[in-house]
């Protein structure tokens, strides 16, 4: 079983590279963003030292899992800060030490008290619906939660109550999470509250409880609102785990009490879970989550609506046909793996020009660019890319031998076993997405 001491560690980890990503993602310049995937590797380092020690297996796979889909999210925003500009070593030093001090910061700031201004989502996500690929049942339950109750509160009378708590659970990187983001665009109207186990438990006793308390207070003066809780087995673990400290057990209790209602009237508020360890839920918790939806991987369709969808973004050279046969060779990856591999996949074209040694000047749109040649081409000047202005130099569309080439290096990050877990889970306890 988890220690809390090793829970303590899993936590840490996950807030680090909640907290990376979030800097990369919105860093508006080089060094914040490098600063970011700094973060997000110690948290990758944590995580990792984190799957060696935990002894039980589920807990293990899972951490082994996000590890390894954490690296690959590492992996191309080191690409892309590297296609960027070539940062001076030294400079990188001192970042580094600026950020370790940083992340203590941080994370004692997490610690505090939960940071009502945070968890309110008030800017525009912009996830539709449409951006997400199959999941029609998850996405349907969602609308029966969120949309209609909204739209045409007239309807819900009597025995006929919208959902008040709906559970999205499976693998990672299956768009649990994205399909929140597009709950909370197409919401409008609604409060969105996002908050994940690492908002709301502090190491000070007592102080979670609170937190959760004036959580739910906020979505109720505010109502209607949606309380997204993210990774909320972390919260809502099973009570005769013996890793639970008192400090989760109290937590727990004010879930539920929360939960409930007891006291207080939770009407137009909708409790919104996703998670990774259904079975690791509490099962008066479970109980409350009225639906529970399995999250699967993308079968076939989805698999190709998602390669359609992103390489709409990006220049390319496939055919419908690649497209088809590459959503066929992607069976049993997840949404976020087929989304880096795409990425890693749109890189191939960079890491030619970084190796190149010779380019060539061509007319590109009534412009004068430089683009790789061979040594032997009569045209060929004895340069690389660091010597070329920026923006004369021609970047190549994607092929679809860039997917190939790929595809040795990116693996799905689910195993077979972990779907079954997944399946069983269902069987018993929730329902298809
Ligand atoms: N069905 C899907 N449709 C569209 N995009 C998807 C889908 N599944 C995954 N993705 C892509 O993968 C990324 C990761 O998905 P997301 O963060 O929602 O996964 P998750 O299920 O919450 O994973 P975790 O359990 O690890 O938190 C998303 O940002 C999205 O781009
Ligand atoms: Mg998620």
């Amino acid at each position: 079983m988890s220690t809390p001491a090793l829970e303590q560690n899993r936590k840490k980890a996950i807030l680090l590279i909640h907290q990376g990503k979030k800097l990369f993602m919105g860093g508006k310049t080089y060094e914040i963003k490098q600063q970011g995937f700094l973060l997000m590797k110690q948290g990758c380092i944590e995580l990792n030292q984190y799957s060696k020690e935990e002894p039980q297996e589920d807990y293990k796979s899972l951490a082994k899992q996000k590890t390894y889909q954490y690296y690959c999210e590492l992996e191309q925003m080191k690409q892309y800060l590297l296609s960027k500009v070539e940062f001076a070593k030294d400079q990188q030093n001192i970042i580094q030490d600026k950020n370790l001090k940083n992340q203590n910061q941080i994370i004692e700031n997490q610690n505090q008290r939960i940071n009502i201004d945070n968890i309110i989502i008030k800017e525009k996500l912009n996830v539709f619906w449409e951006d997400i690929a199959g999941l029609e049942q998850a996405k349907q339950s969602l609308k029966e939660a969120v949309i209609l109750p909204l739209q045409h509160p007239n309807l819900f009378q009597g025995t006929l109550k919208p959902w008040t708590g709906i559970l999205l659970y499976g693998p990672p990187g299956t768009g649990k999470t994205f399909l929140a983001k597009a709950c909370a665009t197409e919401s409008h109207g609604t409060t969105f509250i996002s908050v994940s186990s690492a908002d709301l438990i502090s190491k000070y006793s007592g102080e979670s409880e609170k937190s959760i308390k004036e959580l739910f207070q906020l979505a109720r003066s505010k109502k209607p609102s949606i309380i997204f809780i993210d990774e909320v087995d972390s919260l809502a673990s099973d009570r005769e785990s013996s890793g639970s400290s008192d400090n989760l057990k109290g937590v727990k209790n004010q879930l539920l009490i929360e939960f409930q209602g007891i006291g207080s009237n939770n009407d137009q508020v909708l409790i919104l879970g996703a998670t990774n360890l259904p079975w690791a839920i509490d099962s008066a918790i479970r109980r409350r989550f009225e639906q529970r939806i399995y999250i699967p991987l993308p079968d076939y369709k989805g698999r190709f609506y998602l390669i359609q969808n992103q390489l709409r973004k990006t220049p390319n050279c496939l055919t419908l046909d690649q497209m088809k046969e590459l959503a066929n060779k992607l069976d049993g990856y997840s949404g976020s793996d087929i989304n880096n591999l795409i990425r890693d996949a749109s890189l191939e074209q960079l890491r030619i020009l970084q190796k190149a040694t010779h380019f060539k000047r061509v007319q590109i749109q009534n412009q004068m660019k430089y683009t790789v040649c061979s040594a032997s081409d009569p045209q060929a000047e004895k340069i690389t890319m660091k010597s070329i202005e920026k923006g004369q130099i021609f970047v190549p569309e994607i092929l679809y031998d860039d997917f190939l080439a790929v595809l040795p290096k990116c693996k799905p990050s689910v195993s077979k076993g972990d779907l079954e877990k997944y399946e069983d889970w269902t069987q018993q306890f929730g329902q298809k997405g």
